[in-house]
């Protein structure tokens, strides 16, 4: 069983809530697909039929950056609880500080010597403000949000440092800086890391905003991730078809408390992005690959008990708790994502949003996307079954273009 601590706040909450009225599942009609013959099951979900060996059952997502966050139609924007949120993740704003305090100390001839970017400096200009007490001779803090630029701006004049640090308000590719930075904190890394325009914000601060952008040294973070593992969702389970119909979502994704036991991982995981900021080319923004994941019954096993625990706690009945976790616990409904970053150049500073290697549930601001791969689960998966996806991901080299995802493949399930 894995180790899971306090709870924390994240950027968005579910759309939907466990403790929502739950209504009586319904059995509904049979289906063909992929030439095996699948039915569902009388609580709903896709099971294979026995004969058929392998079973291959279609599964697909695609959606948009925006897509159910709040943005200006171009970069993901946050409310005034998000941007908190974020300042006050302990396991992450505390390795930034080390990381910027390093880098300073580590300049040949000093801090004061350093001209510093923070890009995306957010609304208390946490970062601006870590690099100006640490030393650091000039700070350009750069904010595309009015409002969290205003609110910078007051929150560094009341902290005395506006000799040191210039809030430049807009979004970074329409602005010139006075002198290039010798290093970049660019805290722009969303849920799924190239979310919030980071690919194509770092390719134009490459060739305009940093001295030296092919240095590892001249960026922080210097490397983010996405990590990927199919996994099972309790209310995918409960609330079915013709009462709930999950295709309204639009593709959508519904997004999770990193610490919501209500999706659990049926799979090790599997690295998706990998992007290096002092490598961006302007030829690298779009991820295409194959990949295939191996169901651990192990994991199944865990999640059917975590799952039970929880059902309990929500006040189902002992039979139908077991029932319905026992259902879960063997369901697919989506690929799960979340991300990972490297502060320093030796990438001895890791930020984790779950648990690395095995992705267990722990504390991060940063929240576990789960697109909705099937309008209904499909159930009865064991250890060696496979989910197979092509990954299509542009996540753009436009700033005002918000990254597209794409994922596409085939559940099977072997006899
Ligand atoms: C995740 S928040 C981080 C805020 C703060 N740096 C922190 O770490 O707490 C990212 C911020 O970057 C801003 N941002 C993202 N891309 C930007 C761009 N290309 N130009 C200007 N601001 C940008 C967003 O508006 C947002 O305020």
């Amino acid at each position: 069983m894995k180790d899971y601590g306090d709870d924390i706040s994240c950027k968005k909450t579910p759309n939907v809530s466990l403790n929502a009225e739950i209504t009586r599942r319904k059995a509904f009609a049979s289906a063909f697909v992929s030439g095996a013959i699948v039915s569902n099951s009388m609580d709903g979900g896709i099971v294979a039929n026995a004969q058929q060996v392998p079973t291959k059952i279609p599964i697909s997502a695609s959606w948009k950056a925006v897509d159910g966050l709040n943005s200006n139609d171009k970069i993901v924007s946050f409310d005034a609880s998000a941007y908190k949120a974020m300042v006050d993740d302990s396991s992450r704003t505390p390795l930034f500080k080390k990381s910027i305090i390093n880098r300073l100390n580590s300049a040949p001839n000093g801090p004061e010597s350093q001209t510093v970017l923070d890009l995306g400096t957010g609304p208390f200009a946490v970062f601006a403000i870590m690099a100006a007490e640490a030393g650091a001779g000039k700070v350009y803090a750069i904010e595309g949000n009015p409002e969290a630029a205003a609110s910078a701006r007051a929150t560094i004049k009341s902290s005395g440092l506006s000799e040191i640090i210039t809030v430049y308000e807009g979004f970074s590719s329409d602005i010139t800086l006075p002198a290039k930075a010798d290093f970049a904190i660019a805290e722009i890394v969303g849920s799924i890391a190239s979310e919030e325009g980071a690919y194509a914000t770092i390719l134009d601060a490459h060739t305009r905003l940093l001295k030296e952008p092919n240095n590892p040294n001249s960026w922080i973070p210097n490397r983010i991730q996405t990590y990927a593992a199919p996994s099972s969702y309790t209310l995918h389970n409960l609330f079915q078809p013709p009462e709930f119909d999950w295709s309204k979502l639009n593709g959508e994704p519904v997004r999770f408390n990193c610490r919501d036991e209500a999706l659990q991982l049926m799979s090790n995981p599997i690295l998706l992005e990998d992007i290096t900021f002092s490598e961006i080319t302007n030829n690298k923004s779009f991820w295409k690959k194959d990949i295939t994941f191996t169901i651990d019954q192990e994991r199944l096993d865990d999640n059917t008990l975590i799952f039970y625990d929880e059902l309990r706690k929500n006040r189902l009945s002992k039979s139908e708790a077991e029932d319905v976790s026992k259902r879960t616990g063997r369901a697919f409904t989506g690929i799960a994502m979340w991300p990972r970053l490297f502060l320093d150049a030796d990438e001895k500073i890791q930020v984790n949003s779950r648990s690395y290697p095995n992705g267990g549930h722990q504390k991060s601001h940063w929240q576990t996307v789960l697109p909705i791969m099937n309008d209904v689960p499909i159930t009865g998966l064991k250890g060696g079954d496979e989910v197979s996806v092509n990954v299509d991901f542009n996540v753009g080299s436009d700033i005002l273009k918000p990254p597209s995802y794409r994922l596409n493949g085939f559940v099977t399930m072997y006899n």
